[in-house]
């Protein structure tokens, strides 16, 4: 890819942290907007090579910044990310998820060089997932984070559509669970890591039945890469390492030789199985850096 300048919404958190630091290194201007909100880093502005704007995407001038700013790229990631958050308070989840993904489209529709737009999306949008969702399959969100990511699966279509300046300039991604180091303490594997540190008992929601597909997160910005240059559509990103919460208990107990303790705990609602295909973006040429086990190690030895 070309110098360029690349904007990442959300990228002062856990993996678009990652991601502007693998594209600053690679030498292309790096934009950041974020709210410095849960799941932030504010301790990496000074060290991140890229011009960090603190700016609520979900404000009315979000969309001027952006115009302001000219990108080439735009990755948006921004939003909050937690699930559990989102069922305590919906209104306030999917008010600002949504008119955030909003206010980036509307800024892209009228940026005269834009070569793409990534909008960052989840596995969690397809709902229960009985089989590997391929990309093609109905989304049947049911949560109400889920529902805010969904909500931009549907924006991406509608603009790209619809408007001439973004047609065929529109990309998305679906993660599956994506863990590493700077994410936040709420999540599954950091809460492993502190339990295996004896700091913390993890509660099992469902009694630790439920499946989730993982991927290490310095696997992630060789993808967006990838699809920046190639892509043309919905991509989901997972490796097909699947396991329950025991499961993947178990694992990090065998790699440490330590002991994850846990608690019962509950979550309304939940789905209990999340699983993709990933043939399209392996198609496309991507080839991980990291096995999960490679991952797992770096991230918990
Ligand atoms: N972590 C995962 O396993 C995973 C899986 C699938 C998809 N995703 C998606 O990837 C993206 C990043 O996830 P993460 O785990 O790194 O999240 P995170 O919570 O660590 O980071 C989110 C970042 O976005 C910022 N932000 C939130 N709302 C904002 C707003 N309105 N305006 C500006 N900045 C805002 C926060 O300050 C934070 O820096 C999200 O869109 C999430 O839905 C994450």
């Amino acid at each position: 890819m070309q110098k360029s300048r690349i904007l990442i919404t959300g990228g002062l958190g856990f993996i678009f942290s990652h991601v502007a630091e693998y594209f600053a290194d690679k030498g292309h201007d790096v934009y950041i907007l974020d709210n410095f909100s849960a799941g932030s880093h504010p301790e990496l502005v000074n060290d991140l090579k890229a011009t960090v704007y603190k700016l609520d995407c979900a404000a009315d001038y979000a969309i001027g910044m952006i115009r302001k700013i000219a990108p080439d790229y735009i990755i948006h990631a921004a939003a909050i990310s937690d699930v559990d958050e989102s069922i305590q308070k919906p209104l306030k989840v999917l008010e600002k998820n949504n008119r955030a993904t909003l206010n980036v489209f509307e800024a892209a529709r009228s940026l005269p060089y834009l070569k793409k737009l990534l909008y960052v999306s989840t596995d969690e949008v397809y709902g229960e997932c009985e089989h590997r969702k391929t990309e093609e399959e109905i989304i049947f969100p049911k949560n109400p984070y889920a529902c805010s990511k969904a909500f931009g699966s549907l924006v991406r279509i509608a603009y790209d559509n619809t408007y001439e300046s973004l047609k065929g300039k529109t990309v998305e991604t679906r993660f599956c669970n994506v863990f590493g180091p700077r994410q936040d303490k709420r999540k599954i594997l950091p809460a492993i890591k502190a339990s295996l540190a004896g700091e913390y008992i993890l509660p099992l929601h469902n009694e630790g039945t439920g499946f989730r597909e993982y991927i290490y997160v310095k696997n992630i910005a060789p993808a967006l890469e990838l699809i920046l240059e190639k892509g043309d559509r919905v991509y989901n990103v997972t490796l097909n390492d699947g396991y329950t919460v025991r499961e993947l208990c178990a694992e990090a107990e065998k790699l440490t030789g330590k002991r994850v303790n846990t608690r019962r705990g509950n979550r309304p609602g939940m789905d209990m199985k999340y699983q993709m295909d990933n043939s399209r973006i392996l198609s496309l040429g991507w080839k991980p850096l990291y096995t999960f086990e490679e991952g797992m190690r770096e991230y918990l030895c």
